[in-house]
């Protein structure tokens, strides 16, 4: 694994953003795997910036998302769909029917999940995974706890989510409850991971997830068995794992 110590928020979202153009540049045509939340959009911000300047084309990339809540779509504007298309897609020049994500407005879930299963295959599988880590060592929407064998599921969500995802509604109750996610066997598949984390409240799962044992408690620890793993963290979420092992 490759840890990239950055010196704020901004240096991280330059670091994440260098190793995606660094992709996209290699392999036009490269599947991303996207994520949603607070860690991505300086990232996404970075993209937009050089594509503007002439640096990055989308035109041939493939992207699949990690997770959308189930009973939203486009017309909630705390969708991930929604949040993907505001942050990142409506700026670039992807193409519409290059973009994926679960459709949190199948009610059947078990057709969802095994549809969304199928786009990943599908598109060849994904080059490289952005991943950002929740409080209690989640990725996607795998909460402490899921097996690891598991591929695109719907869940239900932990209390903590729940608690750490209502800044996005007007009020706690807003906040749905299941959501569909790719499973820790779909993330693992991804030829390459980058996972990025900023802030102190993100240290303990830093540390858990990459310098404790390997444990379904800890999702993100399964990425200590991934071959390709760069981690990108500012020195706060930095803060409690050893000096001498960075
Ligand atoms: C988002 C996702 C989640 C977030 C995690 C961290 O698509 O799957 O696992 O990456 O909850 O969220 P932030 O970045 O808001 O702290």
């Amino acid at each position: 694994m490759r840890i990239y110590r950055a010196k704020d928020y901004k240096d991280l979202s330059r670091k994440a953003a260098n190793i995606l153009s660094a992709q996209v540049i290699i392999k036009p045509n490269c599947v991303l795997g996207l994520a949603t939340g607070s860690s991505p959009i300086g990232t996404y911000q970075q993209l937009i910036e050089w594509y503007n300047k002439g640096d990055l084309d989308f035109s041939e990339v493939t992207t699949v998302n990690l997770d959308e809540y189930r009973g939203l779509g486009m017309e909630s504007d705390q969708s991930y769909v929604y949040f993907m298309h505001h942050n990142f897609f409506d700026h670039i020049n992807i193409r519409p029917e290059n973009i994926n994500l679960p459709n949190g407005k199948n009610p059947d879930a078990e057709a969802e999940c095994a549809r969304y299963e199928k786009v990943i295959q599908d598109v060849g599988g994904i080059d490289i995974q952005l991943l950002g880590i929740g409080r209690n060592g989640h990725i996607g929407f795998n909460e402490p706890g899921a097996a690891f064998e598991k591929n695109t599921h719907c869940v239900n969500l932990t209390e903590s989510t729940i608690e750490a995802n209502k800044r996005f509604f007007k009020s706690i109750d807003d906040v749905p409850r299941q959501a569909y996610t790719m499973g820790i066997s779909s993330i693992m598949h991804a030829r390459k991971i980058l996972i990025i984390a900023s802030g102190t409240d993100k240290a303990q799962a830093i540390h858990d997830a990459f310098f404790g044992p390997v444990t379904p408690q800890v999702p993100a620890s399964v990425l200590q068995l991934h071959p390709d793993v760069t981690l990108v963290a500012d020195s706060n979420a930095l803060s409690l794992v050893p000096q001498d092992l960075i």
